[in-house]
């Protein structure tokens, strides 16, 4: 197993280019079985996560392809992917392929819409907590799927076709979001989603539908409607940038001061988070080539966030804003209130010398002098990233371990941060 060797002390100096959303690019492929055409994506990004779903894909009969390198490309370039279910083979999603990735469950709605059926593994158990699917089977059912448990497997049927629906979400879930825009596309008549996710990811892939020829209005707000088409075709289209990969490196630049460009990517997909670190003392600024996030001389000041839905504080980055309030002058709290479980950082952070409380879905942070560098790992990937965070202000070495979790979801990590600085390698075996 792979691990990450970190020496401290470094501050971060360059740029960085954003890679396309990992979770844009999940959905987005998903969709390509809405159709029998071919779907390419642009801007692809090389994750263990991509690769797991072009497994699972394959085996509903997705042919995949990437185009290879083009004259004068770099290698940070995003892949350029083929995806074609020609025939849908088999609508079977197996436990083996679904419990290592929740969100391959997703392709239920797209084969449900497409052959009327699907047999899908619930996802079982996952490290930041339970993640039931219960409002995604409530959005099929409100279209007219028929739904079974079956020996740990969801069988859904609308032998007849879906039917357009009024779906409203007890609570905003951006699977539940995904997974009813995807199944309406197909469906009879009209749907109308209230309480939807309104996370960047949503919009990217309904602008990606659309141009499939589906028929979408309101993504990115809390209101979506469409209006069912009777086929999809293939369509062109490039992932959107990654903001929580760009916020994650904001926060490593404002833990180890410094200045960095984050290329490619703009501030509107990760404001609330921009906002916190300019509060704790980074400056940020932003032009038509990025997000530039700084911070030198002064310490870091302490402040306190509450993770929520889009627009406000990304769950998937209270992980790391926790490592860099490890570091601030005074006191802060974090608040989860997405994920019961996600706090399987602290334990770690604390081997670093990071003195953290809990009190429920609130973490009490008292920032400390220095962290001291140890050997570490997580059980998910944005933990694993605050745990890098850390080491790159912490004295001496820290070893972290486990370094699957996150090949999930940053592409080139270590590359990356040692282009601007870090002293940072990958140990194999
Ligand atoms: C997506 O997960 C992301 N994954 C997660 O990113 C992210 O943390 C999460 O959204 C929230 O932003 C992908 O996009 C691939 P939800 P998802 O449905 O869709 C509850 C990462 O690190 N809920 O929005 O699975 C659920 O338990 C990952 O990249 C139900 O109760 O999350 C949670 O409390 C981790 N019943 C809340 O809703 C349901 O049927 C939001 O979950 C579905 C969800």
């Amino acid at each position: 197993m792979d691990r990450i060797q970190i020496r401290g002390g470094a501050k971060l100096q360059g740029s960085i280019p954003i890679s396309g959303a990992k979770n844009a690019a999940l959905p987005l492929m998903i969709a390509s079985l809405l159709t029998d055409q071919t779907l390419t994506l642009e801007n692809l990004p090389r994750l263990a996560d991509v690769s797991q779903l072009v497994r699972i894909l394959g085996n509903h009969g997705v042919d995949y392809s990437v185009d290879g390198k083009r004259a004068g490309e770099g290698a940070t370039a995003g892949q350029t992917a083929h995806l074609r279910a020609k025939t849908i083979v088999d609508s079977t999603a197996p436990y083996e392929l679904v419990s290592r990735m929740r969100a391959s469950f997703w392709v239920i709605a797209p084969l449900i819409a497409r052959v009327g059926e699907a047999r899908v593994s619930l996802p079982g158990g996952c490290a930041i907590g339970t993640r039931p699917v219960d409002l995604l089977l409530m959005a099929l059912e409100k279209l007219g799927a028929e739904i079974a448990i079956e020996g740990g497997y969801v069988v859904a049927k609308a032998p007849k076709g879906l039917v357009g629906a009024e779906i409203e979400f007890p609570k905003v879930t951006v699977g539940g979001t995904h997974v009813a825009m995807m199944a309406a596309a197909l469906a009879r008549g009209s749907t109308l989603i209230a309480n939807a996710a309104r996370e960047p990811e949503v919009k990217d892939v309904a602008d990606c539908l659309n141009k499939m020829g589906a028929r979408v209005k309101g993504a990115g707000t809390s209101t979506i409607e469409i209006t069912g088409v009777a086929r999809l075709n293939g369509a062109r289209h490039r992932v959107l940038p990654d903001r929580i990969e760009a916020g994650t490196y904001a926060t490593a630049v404002a833990m180890t001061g410094g200045d960095i460009l984050l290329e490619g990517v703009g501030p509107d997909l990760f404001q609330e988070a921009l906002d916190a670190l300019s509060r704790a003392g980074a400056k940020v600024s932003s032009d038509n080539r990025g997000v530039r996030v700084a911070r030198n001389g002064a310490g870091i000041g302490a402040v306190d966030i509450s993770t929520a839905p889009f627009p406000g504080f990304p769950t998937d980055l209270q992980a790391q804003f926790m490592a860099l309030m490890t570091r601030a002058r005074g006191v802060s709290r974090i608040t989860e209130t997405i994920f019961e479980n996600r706090f399987m950082h602290v334990q770690e952070l604390a081997r670093l010398g990071a003195r953290i409380k809990l009190d429920g879905d609130t973490a009490v942070v008292e920032g400390v002098d220095k962290l001291l560098g140890a050997p570490v790992m997580a059980t998910d990937l944005r933990a694993s990233v605050s745990l890098v965070i850390a080491a790159l202000a912490a004295e001496g070495e820290t070893t972290v371990n486990r370094v699957y979790h996150l090949d999930r979801g940053f592409e080139r990590l270590e590359q990356k941060l040692s282009a601007c600085g870090a002293d940072i390698e990958r140990i194999s075996g």
